[in-house]
């Protein structure tokens, strides 16, 4: 069993399918400027989402692939984020960014993430352990609004 699998966690031939899938989200990066594409697949609830990365001439526009998908899967009424593949142009398996990081903990700080590079290594984690400590609705104290 691998550092991430668990009761709660997706199975190994769900995280293969996922990973599978975002290769092929990879395929719609838009990434005219750092030339770096990313590709997502992301299970929440029973649905997968998908995402690429997305960037601007004005470079602090850009999007990643990783909050693309995210964005997706709340947006269409789906906050239950599980497992999120991520396959990149680096050789290496390459970690979600630290927006990131903080953008899906707020939905579940615990969810599996894996990522895959051009070379075939593979990392697994859980997302607590990639941010273990992330600023939360908690932290808000008193200036936490409203029930959505
Ligand atoms: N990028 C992602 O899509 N996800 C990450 O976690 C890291 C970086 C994108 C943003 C930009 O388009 C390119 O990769 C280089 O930073």
């Amino acid at each position: 069993m691998s550092r991430a699998e668990g009761p709660d966690q997706p199975s190994r031939l769900d995280l293969d399918k996922l990973v599978a899938l975002a290769w092929k989200s990879q395929e719609h990066a838009y990434a005219p400027y750092s030339g770096f594409t990313v590709g997502v697949a992301l299970l929440a609830g029973r649905k997968i989402f998908r995402g690429a990365n997305i960037e601007n001439a004005s470079y602090p526009a850009t999007i990643c692939a990783e909050r693309v998908a995210a964005s997706q899967a709340v947006a269409s009424g789906v906050r239950e984020l599980s497992a999120m593949a991520v396959a990149t142009s680096s050789p290496r398996a390459a970690a979600p960014c630290g927006v990131c990081r903080q953008f899906l903990s707020e939905f579940n700080p615990d969810m599996t993430i894996v990522a895959e590079g051009t070379s075939g290594e593979r990392k697994t984690w859980r997302l607590r352990d990639l941010l273990p400590d992330p600023f939360e609705a908690t932290d808000l104290g008193g200036f936490r609004r409203g029930p959505r």
